[in-house]
């Protein structure tokens, strides 16, 4: 199966009314859509979500904010999924991030950051059950992906 990856639209990208502009550019690029909820993440989840950072100085910050307002998880799959989303998000924050990236078009702050997206496949094998179940995670095919993929065969 394609690889998967979990993308946050992070508390201050629902807020500042960016959600169809983040969703976009993945549907844009090709990526399948396999599972998304608008929700609120409580402390516990985002303390998990974040355990890799925990005992760093900005650990109680991050899980502060992703728990803070309501975000839209997604799940997205596509054959390098991981890899090409994290380029299309750009470094961790806007002020540095380079323009034609989620974050870098979107965002100047060195505090907040609009969106999450997993670092690698154990990071998403990790991250996805923390909010989504198995018969959530939808199987399908998108009908122009031989076009997408550019398959001649
Ligand atoms: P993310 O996990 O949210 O996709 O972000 P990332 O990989 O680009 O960055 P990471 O190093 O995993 O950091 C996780 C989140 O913690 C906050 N952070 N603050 N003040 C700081 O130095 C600092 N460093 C990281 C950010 O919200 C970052 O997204
Ligand atoms: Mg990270």
């Amino acid at each position: 199966m394609a690889d998967r990856t979990l993308i946050i639209i992070k508390p201050d990208g629902v807020q500042r009314h960016m959600m169809g502009a983040i969703i976009s550019r993945f549907e844009n690029k090709g990526f399948k859509l396999v599972a998304a909820k608008f929700m609120q993440i409580s402390e516990s989840t985002a303390r998990k979500h974040y355990a890799v950072h925990e005992g760093k100085p900005f650990f109680e910050g991050v899980v502060k904010y992703l728990a803070s307002c309501p975000v839209m998880v997604m799940v997205w799959q596509a054959d390098g999924v991981i890899e090409m989303s994290r380029k299309m998000m750009g470094a961790t924050f806007g002020f540095d991030a380079e323009p034609g990236t989620i974050r870098g078009d979107f965002g100047c702050s060195k505090g907040y950051n609009l969106i999450h997206g997993s670092d690698s496949v154990e990071s998403a094998e990790y991250e996805i059950p923390l909010y989504f179940s198995q018969d959530e995670l939808v199987d399908y095919t998108l009908a122009d992906e031989d076009w997408l993929y550019g398959r001649n065969d």
